[in-house]
């Protein structure tokens, strides 16, 4: 991804391994400070998943798997059950952490089998804005919600990987991006990464997208998942669901971006998918400052689930697909 700094444009990954460690930019300090932070233990790498100073279903998945490459000799199965308690609802962690142990059990590094992982995952991303870049037409609005980009995937991001291609391929267009509460990531990390490419955008309230589609502001939705389930259902970022019925309402496309390693095919429908809840302190407080009174309580679910009746397509690394083809994937 392109991030501009006070010396210059340079490209980056939110994840990647350097030095003996992994590093990852600390998603928690931006748009404000870019920061670098290098983590050199298995529990350091499961504290910044948890926390989330890296986030995103990909990139949890590149950082575990980064992670398991910190495991002490002889501790690899314990660093692996550290990491899957991280975070329950992306399934690109678990998939990293059994991609990682099956190529141990075979032979390889934990370090060779991790880079060839995030390898994986960069090119499907690549693959996907490659893919999704057609669904765009020259003056088209396209509304996202929460941070589906680069800073979630290694690189190029799933939902925002065809706005990069678009661009690249001269197209006009303009993205709304939803802000995100509780934590702001569109308001914090994608419009920072819109920013940064040169992409027409505004940041929308979450309330505000009912009143854009309505009044014909809206041509395209495109949100990446964190899992997929066989028969299409999809979690992502807490209110999506409710942007996918409005869609719906309003005859607009809506597309969900997603690497395979987001599609969980041992899970049915999206009844059987783990939610995160989260603390309440994320809905009571905004920017460290309490808003709720005294006393007051939340609810903080991370995740809902759109059902497959109001997907259009699923944009992935080998083309667009319909829920009926998922099920054949494997
Ligand atoms: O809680 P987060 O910020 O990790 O949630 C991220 C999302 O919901 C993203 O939309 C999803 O991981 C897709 S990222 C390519």
């Amino acid at each position: 991804m392109k991030v501009r700094t006070p010396s210059g444009t340079r490209d980056m990954r939110s994840v990647w391994w350097e030095g003996g460690r992994l590093c990852l930019i600390e998603q928690r300090l931006l748009p404000r400070t870019l920061k670098v932070v290098r983590l050199s233990t298995v529990e350091k790498a499961a504290k910044a998943i948890e926390d989330m100073a890296v986030r995103g279903a990909p990139a949890i998945g590149a950082a575990a798997a980064y992670g398991l490459a910190l495991a002490k000799p002889g501790k690899l199965g314990e660093a692996a059950e550290r990491l899957a308690r991280t975070r329950p609802t992306a399934r690109d962690l678990f998939r990293a952490i059994e991609y990682v142990k099956a190529a141990v059990k075979g032979g390889a590094s934990p370090l060779d089998a991790a880079d060839e992982y995030v390898e994986t995952v960069v090119e499907a991303c690549k693959r996907i804005g490659e893919n999704g870049a057609d669904l765009i037409d020259n003056g088209y609005k396209i509304l996202t919600h929460c941070n589906a980009g680069a800073l979630a995937t290694v690189d190029y991001g799933t939902a925002l990987a065809p706005m990069r291609v678009a661009k690249s391929r001269k197209k006009r267009f303009f993205v709304f991006a939803d802000e995100t509460r509780p934590r702001l990531q569109g308001a914090a990390l994608t419009a920072w990464e819109l920013v940064n490419e040169g992409i027409d955008h505004a940041v929308i309230a979450d309330n505000a997208a009912g009143f854009f589609m309505a009044n014909g502001e809206i041509d395209l939705v495109i949100t990446g998942a964190d899992r997929i389930t066989r028969n299409g259902d999809a979690a992502n970022k807490i209110g999506t669901y409710e942007k996918a019925v409005l869609a719906h309402e309003n005859s607009i496309p809506f597309y969900i971006a997603a690497p395979m390693t987001t599609f969980d095919l041992s899970l049915e429908c999206g009844d059987e998918i783990p939610i995160e809840e989260r603390s309440e302190d994320e809905v009571l407080e905004l920017g460290g400052k309490r808003v709720a009174a005294k006393g007051a309580r939340a609810r903080n679910p991370g995740f809902d689930v759109t059902p497959e009746r109001y997907v259009s397509g699923y944009i992935t690394e080998f083309g667009i697909l319909k829920a009926r083809d998922i099920a054949k994937l494997g």
